[in-house]
């Protein structure tokens, strides 16, 4: 760090700098609670900085709880409270994020459950094994030395080829291999992004309620959480336009297509003029597409990214969670610009998904097979779906019904306490995911995620029946 000839921007980073700085040294032992932090001072010399970005910095160290104050000795350290998240500003709320590690949705779906519903993912016994395994064999005969080939870090030609072929057929875009990248599944898409476009302090546009994982990526970031309503009609674009105007987020984090957890789809009408303000306002789009085949009436709405003429958004199309989740394979597309970036954080990250999952992915892409199986996973997914619906109806809780994907986000009456109502639930082998971890204020108390994607209809049916009568237990 060094302040001398720096202009009024680089002031900004070096003080968010010193202030990261100091929650990393914090969150390593070695201030601990109620211990004294050097004098402004000491450590704008031991940093090389002016007194007064110290002093700035600790005054948002305060401001956010994490130091306090005594009058007329210094700066001592919060005891820790690692869930804690802190208001910044008032208002609008936007969240300074902890910078822990944490995956609060991997913590939950750890614990073995006869009925997970915690789980969003499909049912093994619903996915093509056989002849995924027949497809192994002719994938290494087609290509006898795959094993000692290593994958560009942009991911197979060849599957981008497909990718873009596919993409310009179904979505009537331009596109060509080079516009795209393979990663490893859509988490890790989300993972390099974030590397990329946050630095501690950054302001983030994300959803409320939205993918638990994203959160506790960004906040690994230390983001700043802006967070947008999403509701079964869309997002308030009023809204959406203010707060892009007012923080000037890195980009806004969205799953607009039979949203996790919510199920809720954005509109086609919403969808250009959110290109538009991305536009107007410079803020990328993240656009998250992982349940796009996964409809019941008929495909969603074109993705934002084919209203997208001037590399605004960035789409992860992954197809991890039906094609074939063993493989992982997820495409990004985005501008020149954003991919160059990519293709470093990419290089650093694995240099490249591993090929042999590549091949096998392109060769049973391209299969009728597919096609016939994802119609097939639909039909199932919906009477999955009605099934839970209807084992629900009786307790009169309180969602919509989704019209894609694995999950049912449900309202339940204030009598329940969720987290005590979990804990009893996972006595009887039931799992769910609670809704506050699915909550960038963490304070969707009330809510809770059901996925009816990954146990059969059987035992779907005796798990909601049980969590029925464990939840009847408060009323
Ligand atoms: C919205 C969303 N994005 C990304 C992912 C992760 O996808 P993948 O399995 O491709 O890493 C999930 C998984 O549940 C998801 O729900």
């Amino acid at each position: 760090m060094n302040e001398k000839g720096m202009a009024a921007d680089d002031g900004k980073r070096l003080f968010k700098q010193v202030y990261d700085h100091v929650i990393h040294r914090i969150e390593h032992g070695e201030w601990k609670a109620h211990e004294k932090l050097p004098s402004i001072r000491q450590l704008a010399e031991e940093l090389g900085v002016h007194r007064l970005t110290v002093f700035r910095a600790y005054q948002m160290l305060k401001h956010n709880e994490k130091v306090y104050v005594k009058e007329k000795s210094g700066y001592y350290v919060n005891p820790n409270d690692p869930d804690r998240v802190v208001l910044e500003y008032g208002e609008d709320q936007p969240i300074v994020a902890s910078g822990k590690l944490i995956n609060s949705l991997s913590d939950i779906q750890r614990v073995s459950a006869a009925y997970q519903f915690s789980q969003a993912l499909i049912d093994p016994n619903l996915l093509p094994n056989l002849f995924l395994s027949d497809y192994v064999k002719k994938v290494f005969d087609l290509y006898p030395k795959l094993m000692g080939t290593y994958s560009t870090v942009q991911g197979d030609e060849e599957l981008r080829e497909v990718l873009s072929r596919y993409m310009m057929q179904n979505h009537h875009t331009q596109l060509q291999a080079s516009d795209i990248m393979i990663t490893t599944g859509a988490q890790q898409a989300i993972d390099l992004l974030s590397r990329i476009f946050i630095s501690p302090m950054d302001a983030v546009m994300i959803e409320r309620p939205t993918y638990s994982a994203a959160i506790d990526i960004f906040r690994q970031q230390r983001a700043r959480f802006i967070p947008v309503d999403i509701h079964h009609y869309g997002y308030d674009i009023a809204n959406v336009e203010r707060l892009m105007k007012q923080y000037k987020p890195r980009f806004f984090y969205m799953n607009p297509t039979f949203h996790n957890p919510t199920g809720y789809t954005v509109p086609s009408s919403q969808r250009k003029q959110l290109v538009e303000l991305a536009e107007r306002y410079r803020c990328l789009l993240i656009e998250d597409d992982a349940f796009h085949d996964m409809h019941f009436d008929g495909p969603p709405p074109q993705p934002l990214f084919t209203y997208d003429t001037e590399g605004w958004v960035v789409y992860l199309r992954s197809f991890s969670k039906y094609v074939a989740p063993g493989l992982r394979i997820c495409a990004i597309i985005a501008s020149p610009t954003v991919m160059k970036l990519l293709f470093t954080a990419k290089s650093l990250a694995d240099n490249g998904s591993p090929l042999v999952n590549q091949k096998i992915f392109l060769h049973y892409f391209q299969s009728e097979r597919l096609q016939q199986h994802i119609e097939k996973l639909r039909i199932a997914l919906q009477v999955r779906r009605d099934i839970m619906e209807k084992e629900l109806t009786p307790t009169g809780w309180n969602w919509v019904s989704p019209r894609g994907g694995l999950n049912l986000w449900i309202k339940l009456p204030e009598a329940i306490p969720v987290e005590q109502f979990l804990k009893e639930c996972m006595q009887q082998s039931i799992s769910f995911v609670p809704g506050i971890i699915c909550d960038p204020l963490r304070k969707m108390r009330s809510q809770i995620r059901l996925s009816y994607s990954f146990i059969n209809e059987k035992q779907l049916q005796q798990g909601v029946k049980n969590l029925v009568t464990v939840a009847d237990r408060y009323s």
